[in-house]
């Protein structure tokens, strides 16, 4: 886990800990993580999709062919007012498909933290800008269903604090932040949400976030802990603003083993991903195309969600042949 290079010297906290334990002093836990109840009650039930949230895609120069190209084709196409991609180079092609809603962040394209949280900082901005109610984050190997999204975030007030997705670890991470110009370093242990799953803030945690995340200073705070884009999030909210992440089992990543998703439950969850060439067999179980026409499962997944989409087969309507 990337965010592990952050949790520096953990031979010392090791040490630390068992000389604790000798002493017999109480160590400091973590707290439980916050679950979020089965029942959906609606809390919001006005929410307008297409004004209301704001869904940042982030992408990157060379995957806007095949890649984004799916996500346009499948899900974007049912989600266009509120979704806005996020690359890091000019693409007019991609600018006739998607418009105003396409956005060159200037953002250096290598995979480093610097100008990963760069892309992560530039999303906030413009959320902040939009005016709208819910932030979303997601990758550019997602599936969003709108729907169950608007669901999920229908049941939250977005004045209130609200951090929501799939933790990475089963475990708080651990930081330590440098105190500017100082000696001393302290360590904070925090929830973060990891961003190959996609996660969502409301607009009155993001706006509380600030100080930390507007006009680039997300990037300072990010090198403060030295922390991936995804990780430096969970520290703003959990560690430096007390707010907590509401563990979500509705967003999924390529990390996890996505055949595990049962097949009648694939259409119900927020977002879906697939393992990709390294890891071709590690997509959702879902009847539809074959795995030749469709190695994602996002074509399937996409036609069983919206069968009258005209590239979907026609008997689609009446249930998909089996693959
Ligand atoms: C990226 O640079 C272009 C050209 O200088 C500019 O118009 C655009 O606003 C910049 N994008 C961001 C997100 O600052």
């Amino acid at each position: 886990m990337s965010c592990a290079r952050g949790a520096l010297c953990r031979a010392c906290l090791a040490l630390a800990a068992a000389l604790a334990a000798l002493l017999l002093l109480p160590l400091p836990r973590p707290p439980a993580p916050a679950r979020l109840p089965a029942a959906v009650v609606v809390a919001s039930p006005s929410l307008r999709p297409d004004d209301d949230i704001f869904i940042a895609v982030k992408t990157t120069r060379k995957n806007h062919g095949p890649r984004l190209g799916l996500l346009l084709r499948t899900w974007i196409s049912r989600a266009r007012p509120q979704t806005f991609i996020f690359t890091d180079g000019d693409d007019p092609e991609l600018q006739r498909q998607a418009g105003s809603h396409i956005i060159n962040t200037n953002c250096s394209a290598v995979r480093t933290r610097q100008a990963l949280c760069c892309k992560m900082s530039v999303e906030y901005d413009k959320f902040i800008e939009s005016g709208r109610k819910w932030f979303c984050h997601v990758d550019d190997d997602n599936y969003v269903n709108p729907t169950t999204l608007l669901h999920l975030l229908s049941t939250f007030s977005p004045n209130q604090d609200v951090y929501l997705g799939r933790p990475s670890l089963d475990h708080p991470i651990e930081a330590t932040e440098r105190v500017q110009g100082g000696g001393t370093a302290t360590t904070v242990k925090f929830w973060f949400a990891t961003g190959g799953a996609g996660f969502c803030l409301s607009r009155g945690l993001a706006l509380k976030m600030s100080p930390w995340a507007s006009l680039g200073s997300f990037m300072s705070t990010a090198e403060r802990v030295r922390l991936p884009d995804d990780c430096t999030v969970g520290y703003i909210v959990e560690g430096l603003l007390g707010a907590r992440l509401l563990h979500s089992p509705l967003f999924h990543s390529h990390l996890e083993n996505l055949q595990r998703l049962p097949t009648d439950a694939v259409l119900q969850q927020v977002t879906l991903s697939y393992g990709g060439p390294e890891n071709p067999h590690n997509v959702v179980n879902v009847a539809g195309f074959s795995l030749q026409q469709d190695p994602t499962r996002f074509r399937s997944v996409h036609c069983l969600l919206y069968p009258d989409t005209d590239w979907c087969p026609m008997q689609n309507r009446g249930g998909l042949p089996s693959r």
